[in-house]
């Protein structure tokens, strides 16, 4: 065969022949965007360190809720900032709770229109910074939390959440949970399971933003999975599922495009991945002092997480993508 290595290059001649041949299309379908909503103020407040994103008052979320809809994008993932917060968080289940209310709100402005997602988890709420209720040794107790999981879920059931996201890496979890909501007659609330979610040192901007310090400089190694395992991962997934998961996520996105890939070929449920609070700093710190281009680059990421299996992807550089994608 005469110089078979020119083959590769001839679909790539041309735009139009790229596009013919493209494996992968991002659509804004795909992409969910993460939202902070903070109790007690009247003026959004920006965080530094995720330059683009503020932790919203009520009034500017449904504003920004609104112009998202309006690029296309059909979900948000919802954080909470609470004005107090406690030993076991429980401004979380509070009815009238940052999240609860804004829940709510954004309901009357959208309807079915669109999907709310709310993080499930205490470490925003709790006043030591860790993702349950503390025990003798200072590590969440894990049958103590579940409880206060339920409650949770129940609270942002009533206040109409689509799917609850639980993200504190508890054990049975997803089971707690999947019964409170049964028991109150919201069989149709679903639970979007962060399955796998690494104790990773990509959330330090996230936990800016929500005002977290864990409690004497600890970590989260003691709940959330070991950066040095895959098939753990398959575990973690497989026992969501059968606990009741209807989707489930891995966390953070690019150091675990592996674990994606497996996740897709493994278990047949919508794959969410999250490309978090990080990954999205990092790209903007280097854009900032003229090192790479941020726009590509956020392309890129968030196409490589497509490819890698994910069905959807909750990215803060949800609105930036959407805008170009129109
Ligand atoms: C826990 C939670 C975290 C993130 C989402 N949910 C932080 C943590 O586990 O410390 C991180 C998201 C990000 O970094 O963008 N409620």
């Amino acid at each position: 065969m005469p110089f078979p290595q020119r083959r590769l290059r001839r679909l790539r001649r041309t735009p139009a022949l790229r596009r013919l041949v493209s494996e992968t299309h991002l659509h804004v379908d795909d992409l969910v965007a993460p939202l902070f909503v903070r109790e007690g103020i009247d003026e959004p407040q920006p965080i530094s360190s995720l330059p683009g994103h503020c932790q919203h008052s009520r009034e500017s979320l449904r504003a920004e809720v609104q112009q998202l809809r309006d690029l296309g994008i059909g979900a948000v993932l919802l954080f909470g900032i609470p004005e107090h917060k406690d030993a076991e968080g429980s401004e979380a289940w509070n009815p009238d709770g940052v999240v609860q209310v804004a829940l709510a709100e954004l309901r009357e402005d959208h309807g079915d229109e669109i999907v709310l997602i709310a993080d499930l988890c205490l470490d925003e709420y709790t006043d030591h910074g860790h993702c349950g209720v503390l025990d003798a040794t200072g590590q969440p107790d894990n049958d103590a939390t579940l409880d206060l999981y339920a409650q949770v879920a129940i609270a942002q059931a009533r206040a109409g959440v689509d799917i609850a996201a639980p993200s504190g890496m508890m054990d049975g979890q997803v089971a707690a949970i999947r019964a409170a909501l049964d028991e109150t007659s919201f069989e149709q609330t679903a639970i979007l399971a962060y399955s796998a979610k690494y104790a990773t040192a990509l959330y330090g901007p996230f936990r800016d933003a929500v005002d977290v310090t864990i409690v004497g400089g600890g970590d989260r190694r003691g709940y959330q999975q070991d950066v040095a395992n895959a098939r753990e991962a398959a575990e973690e997934i497989r026992e969501d599922i059968a606990e009741g998961a209807d989707m489930v996520m891995i966390k953070p996105a690019l150091p675990y495009l592996d674990v994606i890939a497996r996740a897709r070929a493994e278990f047949d449920v919508p794959i969410a991945a999250y490309h978090v609070s990080g990954e999205y700093a990092m790209v903007h710190a280097a854009a900032q002092l003229g090192w790479l281009e941020l726009e590509p680059v956020a392309f890129e990421h968030t196409l490589a997480i497509k490819r890698a299996g994910a069905d959807l992807i909750c990215t803060y550089f949800a609105r930036l993508l959407a805008e170009r994608l129109q």
